[in-house]
């Protein structure tokens, strides 16, 4: 058996969460394998919304496990909060419903104040500010914090390396400087709260892969990939597919179809390149109707046309087979909408409604089939509104967890 990936396709914010929701439901495991608190995954639970940031989007079904991997980052107190929140609205995480990788790192307020630092300068790049970069950057010199270490003996000593690293950083930058009891605080807060909820096998999913089904659920979004992406306007993990196996560790001969999830305009938030930004009225008015503020932060995403260049770039470097456009309903009544294709902007006539009928819309239609043509691979389902059940199949695909992968 193989299993699915989704990945987004653009900056994240794709929608990705409602596409991995829709395959969780006959799933067994759901498994995040990059990136932390920066994420947002919006959810619907009986009329209600709810925002995931740390946990897989397989919540909101009971016979779903749920499966931090070694590759993400754990903000304690996010964490906290997003399990209260979840459990407040009926989606109580035992120990049995959400596993952590031991070898996950652990964000402590240190990182969070260089993270705060670095934004606050002339050097920042307008991230989230929940501490992922230095995390990560702590995790690959080896004075990270993991999950395995809450009960090691030298807990305390290891912390007083990090910041012994680190504080001559937020000094430099004349901020205070982070305290052992600060961060000793959230140590305890994450003893208690992750402790029940370790997984601490070497290969998790070797003997998961061969019988139970799968998905794996990605992060932010291809072009944010800190290797592949538009550096240094990145996240500080890799959000191509292949990072899946790597953070995990999912077997890699075991990974089969992968899902682009693209919307059928751009957003952005934070700064780095973006040829298609709309300054103008079009582009507040597709703000406020696609709801264009972020999970995470609250801030306005810049909003532009869906660049094909691009996206063919992201469909290659995710080796994905096919794309879910997902919010294709929000342009629905533009009169025109364009595209980025070969470094121009090309117009198309807009469409009033994304179906007519059993069938899209005929303008729809050409509009994917040029984003088809321009990328190279099919737009298997489009995104027809914000219910969970809101989606059009274009092509259906009967088993994702298939070993076929040629849609
Ligand atoms: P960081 O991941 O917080 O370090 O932020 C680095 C860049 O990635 C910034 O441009 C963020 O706005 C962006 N980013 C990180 N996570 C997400 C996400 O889940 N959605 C959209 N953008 C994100």
């Amino acid at each position: 058996m193989k299993h699915p990936v989704v990945v987004g396709l653009q900056y994240g914010d794709e929608g990705k969460g409602k596409i991995t929701d829709s395959l969780a439901k006959q799933a067994e495991w759901v498994i995040r394998f990059n990136g932390g608190s920066n994420a947002g995954h919006t959810l619907w639970l009986n009329g209600q919304k709810l925002v995931t940031h740390s946990v897989p989007s397989g919540v909101l079904y009971s016979h779903v496990k749920n499966f931090i991997g070694a590759g993400c980052v754990i903000h304690p107190l996010a964490l906290k909060k997003e399990l209260e929140e979840l459990a407040g609205a009926g989606a109580k995480l035992g120990s049995d419903r959400l596993l952590i990788d031991s070898r996950a790192h652990l964000t402590l307020p240190i990182h969070l104040a260089l993270d705060g630092a670095r934004e606050a300068g002339a050097s920042g790049i307008g991230t989230t500010k929940k501490g992922i970069g230095p995390t990560y950057t702590s995790k690959t010199d080896r004075s990270g914090i993991r999950v395995a270490q809450l009960d090691a003996p030298d807990l305390e000593e290891r912390i007083r390396f990090l910041l012994e690293v680190f504080n001559p950083i937020l000094k430099a930058a004349g901020q205070t400087e982070s305290t052992l009891k600060e961060n000793l605080e959230v140590i305890r807060v994450a003893q208690q709260l992750i402790g029940p909820h370790v997984s601490r096998e070497a290969t998790p999913f070797y003997d998961i892969a061969k019988k139970s089904r799968c998905v794996l659920e990605g992060a932010q979004g291809i072009l944010l990939d800190i290797d592949h992406g538009t550096y240094p306007y990145v996240t500080s993990s890799n959000t191509i597919p292949a990072f899946a196996s790597i953070g995990t560790p999912f077997p890699s001969s075991r990974i089969g179809r992968i899902l682009g999830v693209a919307k059928a305009y751009l957003t952005r938030v934070g700064q780095g390149p973006m040829p298609t930004e709309l300054h103008d009225e079009t582009g507040q008015r597709i703000r406020e109707k696609g709801h264009e503020f972020g999970a995470t932060t609250g801030r306005p995403r810049r909003t532009g046309w869906l660049d094909l260049d691009e996206l063919r770039l992201s469909v290659r470097l995710s080796d994905c087979s096919g794309i879910v456009l997902t919010k294709s309903d929000i342009l629905s009544g533009e009169a025109k909408v364009a595209a980025r294709i070969d470094g121009k902007l090309v117009e198309f006539e807009g469409w009033s409604s994304v179906t007519e009928g059993e069938a899209l819309h005929p303008k729809m239609e050409t509009f994917v089939q040029a984003i088809e043509k321009h990328v190279g691979i099919p737009v298997v389902a489009l995104g027809t509104g914000a219910d969970r059940a809101a989606m059009f199949w274009r092509r259906p695909i009967d088993d994702f967890w298939s070993d076929d992968v040629s849609t």
